[in-house]
């Protein structure tokens, strides 16, 4: 049984109620995140609730919850959900008005939500074991907005659903200009002669606190070169490597994009000596 997070309380998610009227079911008027957590241990929790916090802040949702708090509760479900391999999964809305109305209402308590559900264990990074991603490619049709953690995620749902019905594992977006911005759940990685490019930061893509881990840990512990600049989806057909990055899903290596292999078609040598940097130091930040 799952012990969820409601408003102030802990209960089984059976017992967890919200009112019809909340903003976050009526207009996905949210912002939300995704902490994992191992054997109770969470990687990237300060920058998970910064982020979180600055979402808040852009769109206006005041809630008066310290780092400290939010740490309490994300320790406490994985201790009530039993430490294993989780994401903990945090949820603020406007809170539930009296109506429906698309102005912000006044006097009305944000709802906070937090569950854990289960997520891979990372396997040892080996480039025989692990087992690559297939990927299509699409234009990106979001809105203008996705460095926003919102739970309006429609967008990202339908471009997810169009790779899930192809038959892949993610949907890569790019641009009109033919950018690439991101996958639909994931931030991206593009490497070319040895040399690891991600696209910038900017209202195009979610600044995901993985990619974030990736860059920091790159930079502290190999000589690799990065790079975060702009990469067209044409580099990214002639790429020797392409990754993905999430919290759930850390670095996942793609050897597929569109039908066509990526490089060899295998598990790439830099994914796998970044991947294993990543498991030894991802608990540092
Ligand atoms: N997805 N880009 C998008 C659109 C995402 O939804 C996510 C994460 C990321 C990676 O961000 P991070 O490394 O901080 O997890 C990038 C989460 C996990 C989800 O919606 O389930």
């Amino acid at each position: 049984m799952s012990i969820v997070y409601l408003n102030g309380q802990y209960m089984a998610m059976e017992d967890a109620k919200i009112s019809p009227l909340d903003r976050g079911f009526l207009f996905g008027d949210g912002i939300y995140e995704v902490i994992p957590s191992y054997a109770g241990k969470m990687v990237g929790f300060t920058p998970h609730i910064k982020r979180m916090q600055d979402g808040l802040a852009e769109v206006g949702i005041n809630l008066d919850y310290s780092t400290q708090k939010w740490q309490h509760i994300c320790q406490s479900l994985a201790e009530k959900n039993g430490n294993q391999s989780l994401g903990i999964y945090l949820h603020v809305t406007r809170g539930a008005d009296t109506r429906r109305l698309h102005a912000y209402p006044k006097d009305v308590e944000p709802t906070v939500f937090a569950m854990a559900f289960d997520i891979p264990t990372p396997p040892k990074p080996d480039r025989f074991t692990k087992q690559g991603f297939a990927l299509i490619s699409t234009e990106d049709l979001r809105w203008q907005r996705c460095h926003i953690k919102s739970t309006a995620l429609l967008g990202n749902v339908m471009h997810y659903q169009q790779g899930h019905e192809a038959g892949c594992n993610e949907t890569l977006l790019y641009n009109q200009k033919a950018e690439l911005t991101e996958a639909s759940s994931s931030n991206v990685f593009v490497i070319k002669d040895g040399v690891i490019i991600t696209p910038p930061l900017d209202n195009q893509l979610l600044p995901g606190i993985t990619r974030k881990l990736i860059l920091d840990i790159i930079k502290a512990h190999s000589s690799f070169e990065l790079q975060e600049r702009i990469v067209t989806i044409q580099e990214a057909r002639q790429a020797d490597e392409i990754w993905i990055s999430s919290s759930s899903k850390e670095i996942a290596p793609v050897i597929s994009l569109d039908g066509k292999p990526v490089g060899d078609g295998k598990v790439g040598e830099i994914w796998q000596q970044v991947a294993s940097l990543y498991s030894e130091h991802k608990f540092d930040y």
